[in-house]
Parts: C-alpha cells; sequence; structure tokens
C-alpha cells in the first residue's frame, strides 16, 4: 500500500514536471476564443476561394512549413505570419463587396487584436526568432512574392483557414506539443 502511494507521487511528480517544461517551451501563448473569427472566415471562404486562380500554388504550404513548426517557434511565426497579413495581405487586397469586406474587417481586428496581446512577451525578449522560424517566414514571403500582387493577396485570404488553424491548435494552453 505505502509502495502504491509512493509510485503515485512520483508519477505526479513527474506529470507536474512535465507541464511545467511544456508551459515553458510554449511560452507567449494567446489564449483566445477563435470561433468567431473561424465563423467570419467560413461565410466568406467560397466567394475568396472561387477568385483564386492559381490553384497548382500555396502560399502558407500547409504541410511543408506550418505543420513543422516546433512549439519553441510558436511565437515568432504567429508574430511574422499576423505581420505578414496585416502589413501585407490585407492591405493589397481590394474588396469590392462589403459583405465581404465586413468579415475580412472583423478579422483583420482580431489579427490586430492578437497582435497587441503578443507585445508585452516581445518586450520580455520571449518571442525569440531562431533560424527556423525565419526560415518558414522567408518561404511564405517569397511564395507570395512569385505572384502577382492581387492573385497573391487573394490567394492568402484564401488559405486563411489554415491559419487559424494553426493558430488554434497552437495556442491552446493543453495543446500536445
Ligand atoms: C500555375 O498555373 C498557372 C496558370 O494555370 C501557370 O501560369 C503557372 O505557371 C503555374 N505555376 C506552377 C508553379 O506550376
Ligand atoms: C535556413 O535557410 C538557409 C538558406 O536556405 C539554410 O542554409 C539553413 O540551413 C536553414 N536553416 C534551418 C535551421 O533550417
Amino acid at each position: 500500500m505505502k509502495a502504491q502511494r509512493v509510485s503515485l507521487l512520483l508519477v505526479a511528480a513527474v506529470l507536474f514536471l512535465c507541464s511545467v517544461h511544456a508551459r515553458g517551451l510554449r511560452r507567449c501563448l494567446v489564449s483566445m476564443d477563435m470561433r468567431h473569427v473561424v465563423e467570419s472566415f467560413q461565410e466568406i471562404k467560397k466567394a475568396i476561394q472561387a477568385k483564386d486562380t492559381f490553384q497548382n500554388v500555396t502560399i502558407l504550404s500547409t504541410s511543408e512549413t506550418l505543420h513543422r513548426i516546433k512549439p519553441l517557434d510558436v511565437c515568432c511565426v504567429t508574430k511574422n505570419l499576423l505581420a505578414f497579413y496585416v502589413d501585407k495581405v490585407f492591405k493589397d487586397h481590394q474588396e469590392l463587396n462589403p459583405q465581404i469586406l465586413r468579415k475580412l474587417s472583423s478579422i483583420a481586428n482580431f489579427f490586430l487584436y492578437m497582435q497587441k496581446a503578443l507585445q508585452p512577451c516581445q518586450e520580455q525578449r520571449q518571442c525569440h526568432c531562431r533560424e527556423e522560424a525565419t526560415n518558414a517566414t522567408r518561404i511564405i514571403h517569397d511564395n507570395y512574392d512569385q505572384l502577382e500582387v492581387r492573385s497573391a493577396a487573394i490567394k492568402s485570404l484564401g488559405e486563411l483557414d489554415v491559419l487559424l488553424a494553426w493558430l488554434d491548435k497552437n495556442h491552446q494552453e493543453n495543446s500536445a506539443a
């Protein structure tokens, strides 16, 4: 009985240490409810993707780039991708349909809010960019720059579901690292 209690304590201690370790690796998480922004995108996804004529290329290159990002690089890549959308994609895209524009604006506002939430973390120098993260960001910018700017912007908007899913998955406190 005593031995059992000791081993249970050991298991608890190991679990505790693992969770501390995981939290340490996953600093700078922005935990927020993404349902609203995901829904906003779902409502305009078809219309946006229908305007994307270069189905044979990708900007975020799902499997190769984003899925390989390590927990240590999540903060940096999040910061870089938010900046990519805020400073480039949303600015390069001209939307004439007021309904779509409204949805895009709410997504852009969410990104600005997320940028703001990450700021204290950057100021405390906890959002370090390692070479892997810088490379992944460069690949995305290179993909973008290879297309004509309007096509690149619409394609990047069409890939917002990839980004939103990645953000959602990587900014959950209890997500598997
Ligand atoms: C993708 O398709 C477009 C038009 O169909 C073509 O001009 C372009 O060269 C293709 N790009 C690649 C990388 O295959
Ligand atoms: C980053 O990209 C450079 C240039 O392509 C490459 O030489 C380097 O090995 C890459 N680093 C990592 C960590 O992937």
